[in-house]
């Protein structure tokens, strides 16, 4: 059907042409369950090539690459440390557990290799710091693996908070989880303290966090209580209880700059549906985001917003928008993009720092049994 004049107006005029002719060189580090991911992802992208796969396990990377048909010229290294070292890539993603998410994104950008870095960030405040501080060195881009901040509704979420609408933001409640979802589907990383070092803390916990927090504009964090257990990850009824070192459930009362309160709670599993929908309560109005699949950036129903209008309480439900592409392509498309470009991350190491920082106090105030103040170090 012949376009009408007026759909022009409906069309997105900040979409640039790409320069496929200039390609991009991109190895992958860490040749485990995401990367696959990553590898379909890359292979959309005409101006990609993926020259290197690095895994610590000897063969991992190389089986990886015939069961993906990742390609023909590929090239094998033993870790993140020859790969970077062979100077073959213009950019990497780090798709390792999370205990050796820093010391490869810290080597890559020391080498001026910009980094797609899963998520979540790293395992400890500490870490995030050193990371930061790399990133704010090189020239070489950095950006987190969150794929939800390119779900519409997220996006929504956000433009309703930064429309005003809700008028000032003083108390939020998230968190998500599974009633049984410990991740054991593909080995045990997710689990060992070694490798995975947080549990669904970090693993889900992020996304909750990073929902709220990128809608609000990511006030620093103050003070926090924390909780955290591993009631069904050390139950004899789990099949992997011997291996289990990190928590399967957690909680937090965090105190934001602006004086705005987040209550936080996350399960791997629990004896419930659901720990709740997330909240964002304004002077104005406020929204409630029906309870989600906070990994996957999908919404458990439309945003509901609440209000006072002349005198009535009423109800705004939000229609929900469709994605027009895989929120993860889009993660990985709009790394590219920055990498060829030159141009601002596009989920920035800045914001994801005070994402880890409460991660990690939340950690270590639970290890305390005391509220504790979160102390961020200057980049
Ligand atoms: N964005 C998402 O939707 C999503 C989904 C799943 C996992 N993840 C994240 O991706 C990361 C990896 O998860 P996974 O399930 O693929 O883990 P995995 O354990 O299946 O794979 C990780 C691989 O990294 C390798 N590795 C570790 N350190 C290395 C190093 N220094 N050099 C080279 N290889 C190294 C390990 O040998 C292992 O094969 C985790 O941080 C996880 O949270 C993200």
């Amino acid at each position: 059907m012949a376009e009408s004049i007026l759909d022009a107006f409906k069309k997105d005029h900040t979409v640039k042409e790409r320069d496929f002719s200039k390609k991009v060189k991109v190895g992958i580090i860490g040749t485990g369950w995401i990367a696959e991911a990553h590898v379909k992802a890359y292979k959309k992208c005409p101006d990609v090539e993926i020259v290197a796969l690095a895994d610590l396990i000897p063969g991992k990377a190389e089986a990886f690459c015939d069961r993906y048909s990742v390609g023909d010229n590929i090239a094998f290294f033993p870790s993140h440390k020859e790969l970077i070292d062979s100077g073959m890539c213009d950019a990497v993603s780090v798709c390792t557990y999370n205990a050796t998410h820093a010391e490869c994104t810290i080597y890559a950008l020391n080498h001026g290799v910009s980094v797609l870095l899963e998520k979540p960030m790293c395992v400890t405040l500490d870490e995030a710091v050193e990371i930061c501080k790399a990133d704010k060195a090189s020239n070489a881009v950095l950006s987190i693996g969150f794929q939800p901040r390119f779900d519409e509704n997220m996006k929504m979420l956000k433009r309703i908070v930064q429309s005003g609408e809700l008028g000032r933001i003083y108390y939020i409640q998230t968190g998500g989880g599974r009633r049984r979802g410990i991740p054991t589907p593909f080995g045990t990383s997710f689990i060992e303290k070694e490798t995975a070092g947080i549990g669904a803390l970090g693993d889900i916990g992020c996304y909750s966090l990073d929902m709220v927090l990128n809608s609000i504009g990511y006030p620093k964090p103050l003070t926090v209580s924390g909780y955290k257990s591993d009631f069904f990850g050390k139950s004899p009824d789990f099949p992997h209880h011997d291996k289990f070192g990190v928590d399967d459930f957690a909680a937090g009362f965090i105190r934001l700059e602006g004086d705005i309160i987040l209550d936080f709670r996350i399960a791997w599993a629990m004896n419930l549906d659901t720990p709740g929908d997330t909240i964002i309560m304004g002077t104005k109005a406020s929204v409630r985001v029906p309870s989600t699949e906070c990994w996957n950036g999908s919404i458990g129903g439309p945003l509901v917003i609440y209000k006072e209008i002349a005198g009535e309480q009423v109800e705004t439900i939000v229609p929900e928008k469709e994605n027009e592409a895989d929120c993860f392509d889009i993660k990985i498309r709009s790394f590219i993009d920055a990498v060829k470009e030159g141009g601002a991350a596009p989920v920035p190491s800045s914001e994801i720092l005070y994402n880890q920082a409460i991660i990690d106090g939340i950690s270590r105030s639970a290890e305390l049994g005391r509220e504790i103040e979160i102390v961020i170090p200057e980049i």
